[in-house]
C-alpha cells in the first residue's frame, strides 16, 4: 500500500521539506494535512534545464508539487491564507515554468485579514511567540463552527455574508482595535475574491483525488507541517501550534483511513532546535547554542524560514525523541544536519531527565513539569571531517557512524536517510527500500 508520511519528529524546523520532497521523486501525489503559513518548508533542486541550483521556500503548497508528475493537495485539515497562496502558485509556475497541478480541499478553512489581529489583541503572538500568522484564531473560528472555507469562495454571496457576520462580530468583542475597526467587509471581500480568482479552479473535493491515487496503488506522500512537540494535543501545551502534525493528523487533515498509510518517516535533526516560547531542556543559551545556530551568515543556519527568528539550539534529546516515537510509530527515520556536528570533540545525548531529584524516562508532556526537567547526558566521540563530501556509510566517519548507531539502538528505530547537507545530493541513503 502505498502511503508514506513524513512527520517531524521534534519541534519544527525538521527540514521535512527537503526529506519529502526526496521521498516525492516518484511519487504521483504530496499532501499537507495541517497548519498554515506558519510551515516554511525550504527544498534546495536542481534546476532542470540549467546546472545551477534553484531554491524554493514553501509555506502552503506541498513540496512535492516542484516535480511535474506529482500533484500537490492542500487537505482540509489546513488553514489557508488566500493571498499567501495566490503569491506561492505564482512563484510555483513561474519555477516550474508551466502549470502546477495543485489542488486545495473545499473544506480547508481561511486564513482571513482578522486573524493576525485577533491574534495580537489576545497576546497569543507575543505570549506563545508565535509565527503572528493568524494560525490560532482561524482554528479557533474552525472548532466554534464559524469558520469560513475554501469552499465559500467559489459562492461570493456566500462568502461576502460570513465575512460580514464575522467582522460585526470581532469589531463588537474588540471595538477599541484600530486595524480591526478600518476593515469595512465589502471591500475586503472583493479583495480576497479577486485573488482566489488564481485558484478558484483549484478547489475540490480533494477525497475523491486521494483515494483514486491510493486504490491505484499511486505512491501519495503525506508532508506534515511542524513537529510531535507542537501538536495541539501531544505537545507541549499550551506552547503548541493549534493542529495536528502527528501521524493522527493525517485521517481528518486528508480524510484517509490510516489503513493506507505504510511508512511513517520521522524527520528529526541531529541535534534540537526550538522557535518560539516553551521549555526545552537540552537548549545551551552558551556559545555551544551559538556554534549549533550558526551566525546567519549561510542559509542552513538556524534562523526561521517564516519569520527569520533565531531559533533556540540544543542537544539532541532521546527521551523527547521516543516520545515522538510512541505517538507516531516511526518505520525509519530521516537524520538531518549530521554535518553541522563535525568539529565537535564531544556530542552530548539527553538519554533521561532529572524531575524533582528522580531519574525520569518518559518525557512528560506537561510543560510545567518539563519546564523543570534537566538533562542526563550520554557522551559521545565527536569527529572533524566535513560530512558534505560523504556519499555513503562508508564514507562516514567512525564516531559519525557510532552516533547514528546509537541513536537507532535507544529508539529501535533504523535511521534511512542521512542529510549532510541542504541539496538533494548531500543525502545518503541507508536502507534500500528509501530508493
Ligand atoms: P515547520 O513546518 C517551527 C511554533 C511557533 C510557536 C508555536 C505556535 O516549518 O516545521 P503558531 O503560529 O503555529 O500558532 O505558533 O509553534 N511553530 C513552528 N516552529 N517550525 C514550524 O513549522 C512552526 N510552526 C509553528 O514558533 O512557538
Ligand atoms: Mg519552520
Amino acid at each position: 500500500m502505498p502511503g508514506i508520511a513524513v512527520l517531524g519528529a521534534q519541534w519544527g524546523d525538521e527540514g521535512k521539506g527537503k526529506i519529502a520532497h526526496l521521498i516525492c521523486r516518484d511519487a504521483e501525489m504530496s499532501v499537507r494535512f495541517n497548519g498554515g503559513t506558519n510551515a516554511g518548508h525550504t527544498v534546495v533542486f536542481s534546476k532542470v534545464k540549467a546546472s545551477e541550483q534553484g531554491e524554493f521556500k514553501f509555506h502552503l503548497i506541498p513540496s512535492g508539487a516542484l516535480y511535474p508528475q506529482c500533484t500537490g493537495v492542500l487537505g482540509n485539515g489546513m488553514v489557508i491564507e488566500p493571498f499567501s497562496l495566490a503569491e506561492e502558485l505564482i512563484q510555483l509556475e513561474r519555477t516550474l515554468e508551466g502549470p502546477a497541478r495543485v489542488y486545495v480541499s473545499q473544506n480547508a478553512h481561511l486564513i482571513l485579514p482578522y486573524h493576525p489581529i485577533v491574534e495580537k489583541i489576545e497576546g497569543a503572538a507575543s505570549e506563545l511567540d508565535t509565527t503572528a500568522k493568524g494560525i490560532g484564531p482561524a482554528y479557533q473560528d474552525k472548532v466554534a463552527r464559524r469558520g469560513i472555507r475554501a469552499g465559500d469562495l467559489l459562492e461570493p454571496k456566500r462568502f461576502q455574508e460570513k465575512l460580514r457576520r464575522n467582522l460585526e462580530r470581532l469589531q463588537a468583542l474588540h471595538p477599541s482595535s484600530r486595524p480591526l475597526m478600518e476593515l469595512k467587509a465589502e471591500p475586503l471581500a472583493e479583495k480576497i475574491l479577486s485573488a482566489a480568482q488564481g485558484f478558484k479552479k483549484r478547489i475540490v473535493d480533494t477525497t475523491v483525488l486521494l483515494h483514486e491515487a491510493l486504490a491505484t496503488d499511486q505512491r501519495v506522500v503525506f508532508e506534515g507541517a511542524q513537529g510531535c512537540l507542537l501538536d495541539i494535543d501531544f505537545g507541549t501545551y499550551p506552547y503548541v501550534t493549534s493542529s495536528h502534525g502527528t501521524i493522527g493528523g493525517i485521517g481528518v487533515g486528508a480524510g484517509v483511513s490510516p489503513r493506507w498509510i505504510t511508512r511513517v518517516i520521522g524527520v528529526a535533526k541531529a541535534f534540537t532546535s526550538r522557535v518560539g516560547a516553551g521549555p526545552f531542556p537540552t537548549e545551551e543559551r552558551g556559545p555551544m547554542g551559538e556554534r549549533l545556530r550558526g551566525s546567519g551568515a549561510n542559509p542552513w543556519d538556524e534562523f526561521g524560514t517564516t519569520t527569520g527568528r533565531p531559533r533556540r539550539c540544543g542537544w539532541l534529546d532521546l527521551v523527547a525523541l521516543t516520545y515522538a516515537n510512541r505517538i507516531n510509530s516511526f518505520t525509519e527515520l530521516a537524520l538531518v544536519k549530521l554535518d553541522v556536528l563535525s568539529g565537535l570533540n564531544e556530542i552530548k545525548v539527553a538519554t533521561a531527565y532529572r524531575y524533582q531529584g528522580q531519574r525520569l524516562e518518559d518525557f512528560p508532556p506537561d510543560a510545567e513539569i518539563l519546564r523543570e526537567c534537566e538533562p542526563l547526558y550520554e557522551v559521545l566521540p565527536g569527529w572533524s571531517q566535513d560530512l558534505r563530501r560523504c556519499c555513503s556509510w562508508e564514507d562516514l566517519p567512525r564516531n559519525a557512524q557510532r552516533y547514528v548507531r546509537f541513536l537507532e539502538e535507544h529508539l529501535e528505530v533504523p535511521v534511512s536517510i542521512l542529510s549532510v547537507g541542504r541539496a538533494f545530493e548531500d543525502t545518503i541513503w541507508l536502507d534500500q527500500k528509501s530508493h
